[in-house]
């Protein structure tokens, strides 16, 4: 007995350090979700069967990587060292070889016929009189993916006895867009500079791009554009073709191929010639030449993406051609070497009239491709965005998914989060491009979802399948949010198998990342299933889109922004209503670009879905929804609830103290405290406007009303001046107070509540061209001081810089003075919106 009890000591004690060790890992995010921590000793005892020495059928580059992979992955999880060899195995071992390889060497060996192309086979078997541990696949490529694949299920602790399991690749094209420019920005790149490019050049030290290739191989990405889809054409010059070889080399080993993104006039830019016309046979002969000088040097380039004739980049239009002209020349100088081209259908008028109420930005990708179905060449991909705007925190599947039966197609999702809180708001998007994925386009006679058209199930096209924008950047943690890694893994596991839930993705990545500590994977899992319903409550309702900067940022409150103008992402709100009349019947037509019985339920507005009201309706905000809520109150709830919602992070990431490092565990909670805050700006903009707009008052009596809340331009001001903020939506009463003091201001108030514990939230502005200070005191106590020096997408103050500073645990008394310091830096004049003071929760 007691002997029993010492042992469960010994082991309490082995486990605690176990764990201890696990969260003393100082973590940054690098290692993503293939940190290889060591896999608790109770769960190691799983493992005991994995033979001690690996074996590798072949010699090649991805091959290699594979066995490093698993002998690192085993080593960091398990804490053994296997033995390498390479051939025919000698002893019991892990075997990684091509379905061929294994049965050279292994007769008896028969694949299995359900497994193909990149996709693997994990088995036991004897090979050679040895049982052995296999892990085939008819590409070298599928074996890679396959270790990958072996090692995930040891992290995750799941039994790897008797395994026989296939895995199939949803789709062939399974690929990365980076929006990298030459000098090392990343246009809507929110994670830092490029990890490829700076000044001009390809970096000297390319192994970030190495971990990156190797990141995108994990989930099974096999392809990456790494530039500019405003493409820079320098890239294409003969003197630079020497450094893509360099990042081609890099990816190689992670059977990543590197693909460009070009511009389609480079014949003239940079080719020498007078013309880029696709139809001129010399425009032809350059491409030919270009071609095959890249191929001669990196004879496994991907191919080129295209945009052209959008948003100011030059097309075919210039010379009265068709996008189908201008992508099969290109096709045709690539189709010898096996490359691509994914032609973007991202192509519309950003010149439209807002006036005229038929005119629909929408419209523009079906209008414009669906008449030239059939006429492109078959290694050419139309790459089309998942919905017909551009990445909006709503927006209905692109129809034209459902309208090409003649042609590749390939769905571009985002990651990069552009329109849905840039990684600085937690914005998981599985659960959206899953229901994009699963949406029903009606254009067969069976089911034809969107995974099945855009992987070419449906219309048995030789190509297709999935685009991720993600815009990794040097940042240690690669996207800039810890919690953000969970959409560039779920887009791979998506692409690698479509019909995976957002819930196990979830799990996985968290299980991966965070370890699989139950409370810590419950929790995350949770806040990340819930987080792009609960972004989409506070910035985007009903449809309407997100009503953000859409000149500028696309980051802030901005719900103006995109009315009267040229870029057609309008939602018509004035003062008696809010949408898009879109339907065939009254607008513009575009739900007519759907197949009849979809057409049939955005058609009218009782059928179409509450959430997407607003993108295909024109309706009184009286209307009553189907939710039996008004669509002014709507726009008051939701944003009320979004808003407590965020706040709800914070305290569910507190409770995680403990349960992750320290390092990960308070870099996500300064994240979702900003969050939190920012969350407040929105609310507040978004229902000040429609409440100044529709002039119907809040049923709750919320909005406009702000206990607790001091204005700046209220207080009592030492040096500081009252300005008008615009839009006026974005800032408290449309007044902030500023500084153009060099020795500083001071603003302050007498606290007028009873006595008690109090915090207090000071709202002011962070622009990323000054670093203001401020200090705040009770009665002449300095209580909290800091320094405005977060990074945020503003020059001014507005809806963009708005931030917070929580103070808690202040004892307050009637009559105490509240003073706040300001002292200018740069162009950032201390700038401050309002104070609120809140009894704390005792
Ligand atoms: C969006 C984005 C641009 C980008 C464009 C594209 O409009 O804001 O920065 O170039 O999409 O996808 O081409």
């Amino acid at each position: 007995m007691r002997r029993r009890v010492l042992r469960n000591a010994v082991l309490a004690v082995v486990l605690v350090g176990a764990l201890q060790a696990e969260r003393a890992r100082a973590e940054t995010g690098y290692e993503a979700w293939l940190r290889y921590a060591p896999v608790e000793p109770a769960a190691r005892q799983k493992y005991a069967t994995l033979p001690a020495s690996i074996v590798v059928l072949g010699d090649s580059a991805v091959l290699a990587a594979a066995q490093r992979e698993v002998v690192h992955g085993v080593k960091g999880m398990l804490g053994r060292t296997l033995r390498t060899a390479q051939g025919p195995p000698q002893e019991k071992s892990i075997v990684l070889g091509t379905f061929a390889s294994v049965e050279a060497v292994a007769p008896e060996f028969h694949p299995r016929n359900d497994s193909q192309d990149d996709g693997f086979w994990l088995t036991t078997g004897k090979i050679h009189g040895v049982d052995c541990f296999i892990i085939a696949s008819p590409t070298e490529s599928g074996v890679l993916y396959g270790a990958f694949a072996l090692l995930s299920k040891i992290a995750r602790n799941e039994s790897i006895a008797a395994l026989d399991e296939v895995q199939q690749p949803y789709a062939p094209i399974r690929w990365a867009d980076q929006w990298d420019n030459l000098d090392g920005r990343i246009e809507r790149g929110y994670g830092g500079r490029s990890i490829f490019f700076e000044n001009g050049t390809v970096r000297a030290d390319l192994s970030r791009v190495a971990d990156y290739a190797r990141l995108l191989a994990s989930v099974g990405i096999n392809g990456c554009a790494i530039n500019n889809v405003n493409a820079d054409p320098r890239l294409l010059e003969d003197s630079f073709l020497p450094q893509l070889v360099r990042i081609a080399d890099v990816f190689r080993p992670w059977g990543v191929r590197m693909s460009l993104a070009v511009d389609l006039s480079s014949p003239k830019l940079i080719g020498g010639l007078d013309t880029f016309d696709p139809l001129d046979s010399r425009v032809g002969e350059w491409w030919r030449k270009k071609v095959d000088q890249i191929y001669q040097r990196i004879p496994d380039f991907g191919g080129f993406v295209v945009k052209a004739d959008s948003e100011g980049q030059m097309g075919p239009s210039t010379y009265g051609r068709t996008p189908a002209d201008a992508a099969n020349v290109i096709a045709r100088a690539l189709k010898p070497h096996g490359g691509v081209v994914f032609y973007r259908a991202f192509v519309y008028n950003h010149h439209l009239d807002w006036r005229e109420p038929k005119n629909d930005r929408a419209k523009a990708a079906y209008d414009n491709f669906h008449p030239l179905d059939g006429k492109f060449a078959d290694n050419v991909i139309i790459q089309i965005k998942h919905g017909p705007i551009d990445f909006q925190a709503r927006e209905p599947v692109s129809p034209l998914f459902g309208a090409l039966e003649k042609t590749n197609e390939a769905i571009e999702l985002q990651v990069t989060q552009e329109y849905t809180g840039q990684q600085r708001h937690l914005c998981f998007l599985p659960p959206m491009w899953k229901e994009v994925l699963d949406f029903d386009l009606h254009s067969g006679s069976d089911g034809t979802p969107v995974k099945e058209l855009v992987s070419g199930k449906t219309f048995h096209r030789p190509v297709g399948g999935f685009v991720g924008v993600i815009n990794v950047g040097m940042d240690a943690n690669w996207l800039g949010h810890p919690l953000a890694m969970a959409n560039l893994y779920g887009f791979g596991r998506l692409a690698w198998d479509s019909n995976l839930s957002p819930k196990t993705i979830a799990e996985e990545w968290t299980q991966l990342t965070f370890g699989n500590d139950p409370a810590a994977v419950r929790i995350i899992e949770d806040m990340q299933l819930a987080s792009w319903r609960i972004y989409e409550s506070y910035t985007g309702p009903l449809g309407a889109q997100t009503l953000t900067d859409i000149l500028g940022s696309h980051y802030g409150p901005g719900v103006e922004s995109s009315e009267r103008n040229d870029w057609g992402q309008w939602h018509r709100a004035d003062h008696e209503g809010i949408g898009m009349d879109r339907s065939v019947a009254t607008g513009t037509g575009y739900a007519g670009q759907y197949r009849a019985s979809v057409a049939k339920v955005f058609e009218s507005v009782e059928t179409t879905p509450d959430e997407l009201l607003l993108f295909f309706h024109h309706v009184p905000y009286t209307l009553v929804l189907h939710s039996g809520n008004t669509v002014i109150q709507h726009i008051y709830d939701s944003h009320y609830e979004g808003a407590e919602r965020a706040a709800d992070y914070v305290r569910q990431w507190q409770s995680l103290k403990g349960h992750v490092d320290e390092e990960r565990y308070a870099a996500v909670l300064a994240r979702l405290e900003y969050q939190a805050g920012h969350a407040i700006v929105w609310r507040d903009a978004i229902c000040n406007w429609f409440l100044r707009t529709s002039g119907i008052p809040d049923a709750k009596s919320r909005v406009g009303n702000y206990p607790g809340r001091i204005e700046a331009e209220a207080m009592q001001l030492q040096g500081y001046v009252p300005v008008d903020v615009v839009p006026w939506e974005n800032a408290s009463r449309g007044q902030a107070i500023e500084c153009r003091r060099q020795q500083g201001c001071a603003a302050s108030f007498r606290f007028a509540g009873s006595a008690g514990p109090y915090e207090i939230d000071v709202r002011y502005f962070d622009q990323n061209n000054g670093q203001s200070k401020f200090q705040i005191s009770v009665s002449d106590h300095v209580v909290n001081e800091w320094v405005a020096n977060d990074h945020l997408p503003a020059t001014k103050i507005g809806g963009d810089s708005s931030t917070r500073r929580r103070i808690t645990g202040l004892a307050l008394h009637p009559g105490d003075e509240i003073r706040i310091e300001g002292m200018p830096d740069g162009e950032e004049h201390a700038p401050l919106d309002y104070v609120e003071v809140h009894r704390s929760e005792e």
